[in-house]
Order: C-alpha cells, then sequence, then structure tokens
C-alpha cells in the first residue's frame, strides 16, 4: 500500500477553474464593443473601424475592439486638454482624493479585472490576482501620496500637461496604473492607449474610474494597433510621451518626437543576466529562474532571460533546474493551480518557436519537459539551452517567451563582461551568500535595476527602468515623478504669466545655495587691457592642447566686429579623438565624490585667481564690463554650488515590501556631449559642465561658438586644477557640423543642448542610434544668472540615471 508521502507526490492536480462569467457578462452589457474612452463617455470609432481581441488560451472572440483613427485622437487629445487645467487647480490634496478612490475601486473590483486580465492576456489567474492586481492598487495607493506632497516636496515643479501613454501587452494593467497614477498625481490628464492585443482591463478600468467621479477627460482611453499610437505620438497638442514597449518602436517615437519640445520617457526591451556565484543557495536559485523567466510565460521585459553561472555549480543548477522545470504546469490561465498560461498571440508564438529552431541550428543544447502542452491556444513549453555562445541570437536577441539561456563564468569579473555583453540594461540580479561580493558586483552591472538574491519584483516605491539601450525615464518612485513634472519657471514662461523682473526673488526659493542678489556682484569699472592678438587657441583633448585634425581656424569678432582672435576649427576626426579620450578617463566616475568636490573647488579658485583677466576677455564680447565682471564672479560661484553638490545628490532608500530595501543610487551617464549656447559663454560653460562632471561624467563640449574664447582660455586653468585628462574635452569650431558628430556618436551616453528648435530635432533625432539620453532645452531662453534657470536640480537629474538595487533586508 502506498504511503501518504507516495500519494502526494503521485496525486494529479484537479482543475480548479475561477469563472469567466463577470468579465464576460461585462463585455455583454457593453454589446461586445465597448468603443473608445473619451470625455467620461462611450465613443465609436468615427471611421467605424474594429478589429477583433481573442482569448489565448482557446483562440475564441472575446469582444470587438475600435481602431483609433486620427478624429478618435484628436477628440481624445482635445478632451484632456479641456480637463486639464481644473485637474492641476483642484491641488495637491484634491487629486490624491481621486486616486486613493482610484485604488479602492481597483480592490473593490479586484477579481473582476484579474479575470479579465486572464481571459484577454492569457497570465495565469494565480499571477494576475495574486501579483498584477495588487501591485495596482498599491500604485495607486503610493501615488495619492505623492499628490498629496507634491507642492511641499517640488515647489518647482509644474504639470507637464497632456500626456499621450502608450502600453504593451504584457502587463496590461499593470502597465497602466505604472503610466497613469503618476501622470494624474502630478497634475496632468492622460490619453492611453493599450496594445490591440489587450485592451479590456483599459476600458474597465476608465468607466470604473468615471464611476468612482473622476472628473470627464482626466483619463481617456483610445484603442487600436500601431498606427493609433502613432497618431498619438504625432499630434501637436500632446506635451508628453511615455511609452512601454519594444526598443524598434522606442526607436521610431524617439525619431517621432524630435524636436517637437514633447517630453519622452521610453521603457523598452532587455536581456537581462541572471547572475548565480558559487556560493549562492542554489535551491533558491531555481526558484528564482521560475520567477524570472517562467513568470508571465516570460514575457517580461526585464526577463532574467540569460542565467550566467559559475562554472563549479553549473552542472548541479542544470540537474536542479531540469527537475523543477518537469514539475511546472502549463495549461488554461483561469485554472487556479496553472504555472504558465498562453502566449499572447499567433504571431509572438511564432517569434519564440523561429528563435528557439535558431538557438539549434547554431549549435546549443535544448532542453524542454517530457510533458506537452495543451494543444488548443497558444502555448509553448519552459525551455532552458545549455553549451550557448555568448555571440548566439538567443543570447544577444530578446525572445519574449518562456525560453532561458545559460552560460558558464569563472570568475566575477568575467561575470561582469559577460553580463553587460549586450546592448541592453534594464536588469540583472546577482545570487549570492557574500554581501561583499553582491554589493561589489551591482554597481558594475550596466542595468537599472539590480536584483540581489531575488527577481522580479515591483514596487510604486522603487524607480523601474533601463541603461542604454533599454530606454530612459524611469516609473515609480520619487524619481518617477520627474517624468510628469517641467519647471515652474518654463511653465510661466511658456504662459507668459511671469513677470520677466525681479526673477531672484522670483526664484528666491529655489535658489541652490548660490546666495541671492548674485547678479549684484560689483565689477571692477576699469576697462581692462586689450589683449594681443597672437595666438590660435587649439582644441583641448585628453588633457592635453592639441591641433585641429582639419588645419583649418577661424576668426572670432569682438562685440564691435573687429577680429579679435583665432581658434581652430574642430572636425569629426576631433570628435571621434576626444570622445575616445573621454572614454579612457572612465576612472573619474569612481573617483571619490569628495575627490571630485575638491577638483571644482580647485577650478574656482585658480578661476577667481585669474577673474580679471577673464573678466577683459569677456567684456570684448559684449563691450560691457559690468556684466562681463559680473559673469565671472557667477561663474565662480556656480563652480561652488557644483562642488556643494558633487558629494550631496544623494540617492534614496525606497521602502519595498517584502524582505528588502531599495538603494536609488544615482550615476553617471558616462560621456555626455555638451553643445553650449552663445550666451554668457563662461558662465553657460561651467554651468552645464561643473554639474556633468560632478556626478562622475567626462564630457566633449562645443563651447559658445561665436565667443569661445572664453572656453579655450580655461584650457590653463583646468590644466592646474587637478583635472585628469579626458574628463573635460573641449572642440571649438562650428556647432552645425560638430553637432551631430557628437549626437549620432554611438560612445556618447547623453547628449545636452541649448539652441533652436531645428538644433532640439536634429540632436534628438540622430540619439536614436544607441538611444542616448538627450536634453534639448530651446523653446525658453534660459537665464543663465538665475540660480533655478542655471543651476536647479534639472541640471542633476539630467547628469545622473539611478539604478535601483534590491537587497535583501529584515524579515
Ligand atoms: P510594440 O513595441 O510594437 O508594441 C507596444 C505598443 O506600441 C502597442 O501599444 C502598440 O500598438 C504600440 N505601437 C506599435 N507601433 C507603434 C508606433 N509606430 N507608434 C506608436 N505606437 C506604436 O511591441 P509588440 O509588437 O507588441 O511586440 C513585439 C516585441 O516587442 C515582443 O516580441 C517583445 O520582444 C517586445 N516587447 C517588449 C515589451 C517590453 O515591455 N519591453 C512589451 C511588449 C513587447
Amino acid at each position: 500500500m502506498a504511503s501518504i508521502g507516495e500519494i502526494f507526490e503521485t496525486m494529479e492536480y484537479g482543475p480548479a477553474p475561477e469563472a469567466a462569467a463577470p468579465a464576460l457578462d461585462w463585455i455583454a452589457e457593453h454589446g461586445g464593443e465597448p468603443g473608445h474612452w473619451i470625455n467620461g463617455k462611450w465613443v465609436r470609432p468615427a471611421a467605424g473601424e474594429w478589429f477583433d481581441t481573442v482569448n489565448p488560451a482557446n483562440g475564441t472572440m472575446l469582444a470587438r475592439v475600435a481602431q483609433g483613427g486620427a478624429k478618435d485622437v484628436n477628440a481624445a487629445v482635445r478632451a484632456a486638454r479641456a480637463a486639464q487645467a481644473d485637474w492641476e487647480a483642484l491641488g495637491g490634496h484634491g487629486r490624491a482624493r481621486h486616486l486613493y478612490a482610484l485604488a479602492r475601486q481597483i480592490q473593490k473590483h479586484s477579481r473582476l479585472f484579474a479575470v479579465m486580465e486572464s481571459l484577454d492576456n492569457g497570465k495565469p489567474i494565480r499571477e494576475s490576482r495574486d501579483i498584477d492586481i495588487p501591485l495596482v492598487a498599491r500604485h495607486f495607493y503610493h501615488h495619492a501620496g505623492w499628490a498629496q506632497l507634491m507642492d511641499r516636496e517640488m515647489p518647482d515643479a509644474a504639470p507637464v500637461g497632456v500626456v499621450g501613454q502608450i502600453i504593451p501587452w504584457n502587463f496590461p494593467l499593470l502597465m497602466l496604473s505604472w503610466k497613469i497614477a503618476p501622470a494624474l498625481a502630478m497634475g496632468n490628464t492622460v490619453v492611453l492607449k493599450p496594445a490591440e492585443f489587450t485592451s479590456l482591463t483599459a476600458l474597465l478600468f476608465a468607466e470604473i474610474a468615471s464611476q468612482a467621479g473622476l472628473p470627464p477627460g482626466v483619463i481617456n482611453v483610445i484603442t487600436g494597433d500601431g498606427r493609433t499610437g502613432e497618431l498619438l505620438v504625432t499630434h501637436d497638442d500632446v506635451d508628453k510621451i511615455a511609452f512601454t514597449g519594444s526598443t524598434e518602436v522606442g526607436r521610431l517615437i524617439r525619431v517621432a518626437t524630435a524636436g517637437t519640445g514633447k517630453k519622452l520617457s521610453l521603457e523598452l526591451g532587455g536581456k537581462s543576466p541572471f547572475i548565480v556565484f558559487e556560493d549562492a543557495d542554489l535551491d533558491s536559485v531555481v526558484e528564482g529562474v521560475v520567477d524570472a523567466i517562467w513568470f508571465n510565460q516570460g514575457q517580461v521585459c526585464c526577463a532574467g532571460s540569460r542565467i550566467l553561472v559559475q562554472e563549479g555549480v553549473a552542472e548541479r543548477l542544470v540537474h536542479k533546474l531540469r527537475a523543477r522545470m518537469e514539475m511546472l504546469r502549463v495549461g488554461n490561465p483561469l485554472d487556479k493551480a496553472v504555472d504558465i498560461g498562453a502566449i499572447i498571440a499567433p504571431v509572438q508564438l511564432e517569434k519564440i518557436t523561429r528563435l528557439v529552431q535558431q538557438g539549434r541550428d547554431e549549435g546549443a543544447t535544448i532542453w524542454q519537459p517530457s510533458w506537452s502542452c495543451p494543444t488548443e491556444g497558444y502555448f509553448f513549453p519552459p525551455t532552458l539551452f545549455t553549451d550557448v555562445s555568448p555571440s548566439a541570437t538567443v543570447a544577444q536577441v530578446e525572445i519574449f517567451g518562456p525560453v532561458v539561456v545559460l552560460m558558464t563564468f569563472r570568475t566575477p569579473a568575467e561575470a561582469v563582461e559577460l553580463a553587460n555583453n549586450t546592448r541592453y540594461g534594464l536588469a540583472a540580479s546577482v545570487w549570492t551568500e557574500s554581501v561583499n561580493l553582491a554589493l561589489d558586483i551591482a554597481p558594475k552591472l550596466a542595468a537599472g535595476t539590480v536584483w540581489v538574491n531575488c527577481t522580479n519584483v515591483f514596487d510604486a516605491s522603487a524607480g523601474f527602468g533601463g541603461y542604454r539601450e533599454s530606454g530612459f525615464g524611469r516609473e515609480g518612485g520619487r524619481e518617477g515623478l520627474r517624468e510628469y513634472v517641467r519647471p515652474r519657471w518654463e511653465r510661466e514662461d511658456r504662459t507668459g504669466k511671469a513677470a520677466r523682473t525681479d526673477k531672484v526673488g522670483r526664484h528666491g526659493r529655489g535658489a541652490r545655495g548660490e546666495g541671492r542678489g548674485t547678479r549684484g556682484a560689483e565689477p571692477s569699472s576699469r576697462r581692462a587691457a586689450v589683449p594681443p592678438i597672437d595666438r590660435t587657441a587649439k582644441l583641448y583633448i585628453g588633457g592635453k592642447q592639441v591641433r585641429p585634425d582639419g588645419g583649418y581656424s577661424d576668426q572670432v569678432l569682438d562685440a564691435s566686429g573687429a577680429p579679435a582672435d583665432e581658434v581652430s576649427r574642430g572636425n569629426r576626426k576631433d570628435i571621434r579623438n576626444a570622445v575616445e579620450a573621454a572614454h579612457k578617463a572612465a576612472g573619474w566616475a569612481h573617483a571619490t565624490a569628495h575627490n571630485r568636490a575638491q577638483v571644482l573647488y580647485y577650478i574656482a579658485e585658480n578661476l577667481a585667481e585669474r577673474a580679471d583677466e577673464f573678466g577683459a576677455r569677456l567684456a570684448r564680447s559684449t563691450d560691457d564690463v559690468r556684466s562681463a565682471r559680473a559673469e565671472v564672479e557667477l561663474s565662480i560661484r556656480r563652480l561652488y554650488t557644483y562642488a556643494a553638490w558633487a558629494d550631496k545628490w544623494d540617492g534614496h532608500v525606497h521602502h519595498t515590501p517584502y524582505r528588502n530595501v531599495t538603494l536609488a543610487m544615482p550615476e553617471a551617464l558616462g560621456v555626455i556631449g555638451i553643445a553650449c549656447p552663445d550666451e554668457a559663454p563662461l558662465l553657460a560653460f561651467l554651468s552645464t559642465v561643473a554639474p556633468a562632471i560632478a556626478m562622475g561624467n567626462r564630457v566633449v563640449v562645443l563651447p559658445s561658438q561665436r565667443w569661445p574664447l572664453a572656453a579655450t582660455d580655461l584650457y590653463q586653468v583646468l590644466e592646474t586644477s587637478d583635472v585628469p585628462g579626458g574628463v573635460v574635452n573641449i572642440i571649438t569650431g562650428p556647432h552645425d557640423e560638430l553637432r551631430p558628430v557628437l549626437a549620432a556618436h554611438d560612445d556618447v551616453d547623453g547628449m545636452w543642448y541649448f539652441g533652436s528648435r531645428a538644433g532640439a530635432e536634429e540632436v534628438e533625432r540622430l540619439s536614436a542610434g544607441n538611444m542616448k539620453r538627450t536634453w534639448a532645452s530651446f523653446e525658453h531662453v534660459r537665464d543663465w544668472s538665475d540660480p533655478v534657470q542655471g543651476a536647479g536640480v534639472e541640471f542633476l537629474e539630467h547628469a545622473t540615471q539611478i539604478k535601483n538595487i534590491w537587497v535583501p533586508y529584515g524579515e
């Protein structure tokens, strides 16, 4: 007779299906075709076009979904625009009440949402019920809090306005909440376009939000495919686009929004490493892999799809993984005992099948469980590839399915090299019992999230988003709010409300330690001696003054139009050399913040030493001695400002649930290209270079084209101030020729530009190649002497990106 233990071992699970009826009833009540949700009402598509949405677990049709056309998108944007001013004026507390109400509604209807999500998307009900929907509610609660605290915590911030949001099909309602909650909290209104495969929970949500009293127009939902998304992206009256989806479409959106002044955040694909050191607890690791790649059928942007395991334990891990895979259950998503549900659509199933075949063809060893998947619907078994070379297609391409590759390494350094051997940088997880090792590796990984001994954990309080081609911007956490605000002065500038006089007083609250009345610094009235015209400034590359590659010089004219001096004309090759030198100076990012501060103070000291000379030089560009001296004085103060910030732009510790705390660490972007404006040639130069290098970046700077001499004079100041060679590189010459080279350069990680709309368009468009972060400011004439406009927190924000490191903590 079998023992109880044996009976447990051999017992089959009976089906435990969740009823689909409440969700199907909702669809039926809406005639099987709910339409768009615009201005608080159901609206049929103006062009009369519809498409079917199906249940991927059995291929049956669930509803007809409206295909949004230009008229529909226009109506939705109009409604959002009309609602925005009142929504903003409601104030933080009023919005907090609405967001709180939305969180409550999610909880009250949680099962309906979970069932609808599983029907439409194919994810197991266990996941939609226990992970997606609770996280959605948490997101609204958390952001109700940010609405409440906005005035106090972000006094210089204003809403962006109308936000277009485009989301994918893998976490339909969760991605909706990641987009809508922060946008609404910060006083924006939204037009959201769900993915064409999964529109239903967004529509259900919009109706429930309205029933909960949300004013019409605050949330509008437009359904449709990529064409609808494109209409939203290119709409003139949308102030920001927030997108989650494939890197390919993200790149198209980057190009389409270039030069429009729209803010943009992109959360794109990944090929995230899952690093297992030999001292890791392998049983936990196995459960980690299940969560990393078999959660949501592997259709997760941050899926741990590359297992990197230390050689000594590789065989044991593979053995344990295969045993665990054999136990996984694939089947009806509404069955509460199912681990892996259906793949979203035939097109995705074909993509997975094709890539898996390619993996076999390229010589990798495939392993799948012995059982077979249901034949009805779109299913794919959990799959493990071993004997994979790092350059194999399956090791490089985002498969977006339940397929994981396993590779081995010997040393921690090799693990880091393999981990970073991808164009992506979304997430990584590190498994080791050694806290020293984990926290040594975490900063070395090029990824926006690093999980230590855990994986695929998310929370509203922690930012999420990528490095490199995984996109930019963060969702969640304090850092996610930045995506939905702009500096208040810009908004006032735009609406003409600003009293242009009394700037310092108006922005007094935002003064960042530079002191008030900085413009009143008393300059010397003595007209300084005119320097002789006797030299041609060279370029400054790698800490050395070098002749330009092309052998040309340009004349610089003074305020009266007379020749003042000559500067070298840099070219494409000089830019390339400068970028290379900047990369070689990568050690600067690892210098201590204290050390970087010291260097900035030293630059200030040496500049102060030569203040007269700089004042005289600047005065020739404007013929205004007073303002020239004031500019030098302000430049010295600005260097002090960023020397001060260097060791104070701290991260945060997020209170994430589970057994974690999450360290949100600002990190340098790497190499930043800076195209300086013409005005305030010394002050604008230092106002941009100082924050960038204070945060550990290296810069390649195009100084003011009209008056580059203030920058070329700085060579000697930099040389005597312990600035390591390559940290600051300066290339003079025509911006129109040099700027595009910098913007398109694949080894430049960020690009700042202050100038015309056409220039901004070019910078943003060319940045799409490697998805470098851009800051193209062109709509507003920035007053560089103003402590907010010339030295606000946005400079530090643009100089850093945040890595969220989840570490075990407490019990
Ligand atoms: P996708 O990037 O095409 O779709 C995402 C969203 O963008 C959808 O709402 C879609 O309608 C919209 N869209 C498509 N083209 C657009 C355009 N030109 N302008 C504006 N919006 C547009 O992703 P898709 O086709 O659903 O999946 C393809 C692959 O992308 C997947 O196999 C996977 O590798 C990756 N993917 C990555 C996601 C992530 O979270 N990082 C999410 C979904 C897909």
